[in-house]
């Protein structure tokens, strides 16, 4: 698997180019918009949903305004992550899964990886560690996601390994501390999230997320 650290930062800069703190130009709406379009074809934006998929929109193209329609509660600020919460088959992990496809196909292409984040799910999280612990050489260890920014999604699905240890919880915390983005989708509310994990967690989710709450119609049905 790729991983953001191992990612080489292009250190090609015009004085011209707004750059962000890798010293990349950002890169523009108008190519975010073509290749979210090209992983996307059937992602339909509407008045119920626009507002909160335009927020992360700007929130990952760096747009200090990305906060104008008042979808994060808490305080916003580009410089946390993002924990989107709420209903079941609104589109949280299609929206989170298509920006993952998004920044890999510029940082393949261009080695911009201002939109570049490797992705799990928690379930997938837990059974790699599961397997890990069986088979020691295993490449897999949770420590390699405390640091670069990373996608959880489905937070709070995953069982306790060996119905003990919290080891998302862990993750989190350790996330936390070494003040790395990351982005959350699940259908937990942070009381839940607090209730699970606890409240060395709970305490922590303002200052690390923006926290936007996604209420609407399944389009599962
Ligand atoms: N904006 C959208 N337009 C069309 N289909 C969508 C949209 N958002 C989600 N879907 C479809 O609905 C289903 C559930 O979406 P998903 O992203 O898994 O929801 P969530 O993660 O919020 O539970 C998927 O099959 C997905 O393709
Ligand atoms: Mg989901």
């Amino acid at each position: 698997m790729i991983n953001s650290n191992t990612i080489l930062v292009s250190s090609k800069t015009s004085a011209s180019v707004k750059v962000n703190s890798h010293h990349q130009s950002l890169i523009t709406k108008q190519l975010f918009w073509k290749l979210f379009r090209f992983h996307a074809p059937q992602f339909i934006i509407k008045p119920e949903n626009k507002e909160i998929i335009y927020s992360v929109f700007r929130y990952f193209l760096h747009q200090p305004d990305f906060n104008d329609y008042g979808v994060i509660k808490n305080k916003a600020d580009l410089d946390k992550g993002l924990l989107v919460y709420g209903d079941y088959g609104v589109g949280k992990s299609t929206l989170f899964n298509t920006i993952h496809e998004v920044g890999r196909t510029i940082v393949t292409k261009t080695q911009n990886t201002q939109l570049w984040f490797p992705r799990i799910s928690t379930i997938d999280m837990l059974n790699q560690y599961y397997k890990s612990q069986k088979h020691p050489s295993s490449n897999f260890k949770l420590e390699n996601y405390y640091r670069g920014k990373l996608y959880l999604d489905d937070l709070g699905k995953e069982d306790k390994a060996y119905n003990r240890e919290e080891i998302i919880g862990k993750l989190l915390f350790e996330r936390h501390h070494r003040k790395f983005k990351t982005f959350v989708t699940t259908n937990e509310n942070p009381s839940a999230i607090t209730a699970r994990y606890g409240n060395h967690i709970g305490d922590r989710l303002p200052e690390m997320f923006n926290i936007i709450k996604w209420e609407g119609k399944s389009w599962r049905e």
